[in-house]
């Protein structure tokens, strides 16, 4: 604090990283309103089960969840992707199972972001073979531009352009994910911006 800062360099952390923000805290809480009334729209007096897909999901999922009116339900799955380096891989792990059967229910999957779509085209097979209901994906970001998978979101809060962010339930390396808003992420000098898109 006090030194002079080169630009392009203003509030680096102690890794070296900033984080600009792209989407105001307002900004999601207003549009995670407009959705649960959207999802309550178009199931009305239905219960609802939403699955949140850990650990990004939660943030987005307790919020949007409060403000659903009427019944719902909630639980969680965890799934890790396989090859980081190689990141078209595909290969989905499931690490935690859900904790009920989604079988006659309607399901709404959500998840933090749907970047290139595997992870969610992995989720939604395993979901259809559970017969629920219906199955719908609500998912707070958007990243159309990297989509591998022939993946659609039923719920889309923001449109985002390629880059790394994090915030809102989002990290990078586990760290961030506690940030009230959305935000780019640039990485220190050392280290290749790239390096975040692993
Ligand atoms: P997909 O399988 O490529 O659609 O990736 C989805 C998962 O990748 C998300 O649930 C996130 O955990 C992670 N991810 C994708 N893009 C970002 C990002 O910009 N920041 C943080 N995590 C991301
Ligand atoms: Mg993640």
């Amino acid at each position: 604090m006090g030194t002079a800062r080169k630009r392009g360099d203003s509030r680096r952390n102690e890794h070296g990283e900033s984080v600009r923000i792209l989407i105001t805290r307002a900004r999601i809480q207003k549009k995670i309103r407009e959705l649960a009334n959207e999802i309550r729209r178009d199931f009305q007096g239905e219960p609802l089960h939403l699955v949140g897909v850990l650990k990004g999901a939660v943030f987005f999922l307790s919020d949007l969840a409060r403000q659903i009116p009427g019944e719902v339900s909630f639980d969680f799955i965890a799934v890790s992707s396989y090859g980081k380096e190689t990141q078209s891989s595909g290969e989905v792990k499931l690490t935690r199972d859900l904790d009920a059967s989604i079988e006659g229910k309607t399901v709404i999957v959500v998840e933090d972001i749907l970047d290139t779509g595997l992870t969610l085209q992995y989720l939604l097979r395993v979901f259809e073979q559970r017969k629920p209901k219906r199955l719908r994906v609500a998912v707070l970001l958007d990243k159309e531009e990297r989509r591998i998978a022939p993946v659609r979101a039923d719920y889309v809060g923001f449109k985002i352009p390629n880059a790394f962010v994090v915030g809102f339930g989002l990290d990078y390396g586990e760290r961030y994910r506690n940030l009230p808003y959305v935000g780019t992420l640039s990485l220190g000098s050392g280290k290749k911006e790239e390096r975040a898109q692993e």
